[in-house]
């Protein structure tokens, strides 16, 4: 990575952070969306995924905006989120109930590292007064907030409906 010196550099390199983590959650949405017995979630995660397909775009947008090529760097942070699910996943034969509870956690945990990223993305924009990337942002910011907002509230249903008896029990093989 070149040295980042300015602030026009390092909104630049978070850019391409986002970027990276936003395609790699194309590829993943898909596979959680599968995995998903429950149908709202299920859902939930197709409709995010036609969401972040919509970051992806957005983002390149923001890269056109300050005159810079789309270019993705590998985002550690989203990737330990992503090895987090698998090795649960591999390791734990949960109950198709107890993964779509684990499924709910996993998803807020994408949803407030994207939250964080791009409240400091747009404040970055707008201190760099870039007021286009500004408004794509905060447009995929709202978007992150309302499928927390979303998962929180169908992970208090799974958790109850698990506590009254009505979770499947089966385990996955
Ligand atoms: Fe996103
Ligand atoms: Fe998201």
């Amino acid at each position: 990575m070149p040295a980042v010196t300015s602030p026009e550099q390092l909104f630049e390199h978070e850019l391409q952070d986002m970027y990276y983590a936003e395609k790699t959650l194309t590829k993943v949405l898909p596979k959680l969306a599968e995995e998903a017995s429950d149908r709202e979630l299920s859902r939930a995660f197709s409709s995010h995924l036609k969401e972040t397909e919509g970051h992806v775009s957005n983002l390149e947008k923001v890269f056109r905006s300050i005159g810079k090529t789309p270019e993705a760097t590998p985002c550690p942070g989203i990737e330990g989120i992503k090895k987090e699910h698998d090795e649960f996943v591999r390791t734990s034969s949960p109950s198709s109930a107890m993964l779509d509870a684990f499924l709910t956690g996993a998803a807020s945990r994408a949803e407030h590292y994207e939250i964080a990223a791009y409240t400091g993305l747009v404040s970055q924009a707008r201190a760099l007064k870039q007021r286009e990337a500004v408004e794509l942002l905060q447009e995929n910011l709202k978007q992150e907030k309302d499928a927390l907002k979303k998962v929180e509230t169908i992970s208090k249903r799974l958790l109850k409906d698990a506590k009254a008896g009505n979770g499947r029990t089966a385990a996955r093989s």
